[in-house]
């Protein structure tokens, strides 16, 4: 029997861009973002059609043992003097674990376990993000170019925005940045 060779997917490590198969794109504006940032006067006065990050994903088969992979782009800039950051989330089905890969720009993955314990990361060209179960995510584009990351996860895993309506307990502003930024440690 004749073996066929396939042409797989394709991401652009550069720049994030996905190809070469059917693809699912979701942008979030300003608008879609209340109660997400600290001041809520500044967000109030920000154009809510700005856009802030979009998805584009593999239009991938779901159900159990089915991966998703998608992209975040995530653009620069500020409401207030916090920066740009996804919603965030758990997992609906927390046990279940994720991999972020940053692909372009400078930022922070956000980690908050059910205890509230908070851990950042730096995200940039290479990095690896193992993000366990139980633990919630969000990116936060402190550079002045678009933040890409590439994501892996079960798609079985679901989101859990509501957990979160409150805030995660650690916010990212240009002031405590540049303290955090003389703290780097390995690991
Ligand atoms: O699966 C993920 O964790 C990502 O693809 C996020 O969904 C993406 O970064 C957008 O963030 P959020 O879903 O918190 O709006
Ligand atoms: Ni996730």
């Amino acid at each position: 029997m004749k073996t066929l060779l396939h042409l797989p997917p394709h991401v652009a490590w550069a720049n994030g861009a996905l190809s070469r198969a059917p693809l699912i794109r979701k942008t979030t504006h300003l608008g879609d973002l209340a109660g997400v940032f600290a001041d809520t006067d500044a967000w109030q006065r920000c154009d809510p059609s700005q856009p802030v990050y979009s998805v584009e994903m593999f239009d991938s088969p779901s159900g159990d043992g089915e991966l998703y992979t998608g992209v975040t782009h995530l653009n620069p800039g500020c409401v207030g003097d916090e920066y740009f950051m996804t919603r965030g989330h758990f997992h609906a089905r927390r046990e279940q674990g994720e991999v972020y890969f940053g692909l372009q720009g400078e930022g922070l993955l956000l980690l908050q376990n059910e205890q509230g314990k908070v851990r950042l990361e730096q995200v940039h060209p290479g990095s690896v993000h193992i993000i366990a179960g139980f633990t919630a995510h969000r990116l936060i584009n402190t550079d002045s170019q678009i933040l890409s990351a590439l994501a892996v996860w079960p798609s079985v895993a679901g989101h859990d925005y509501a957990s979160l309506a409150g805030g995660f307990a650690k916010r990212v502003t240009v002031q405590n940045l540049k303290l955090m930024a003389k703290e780097v440690q390995n690991g």
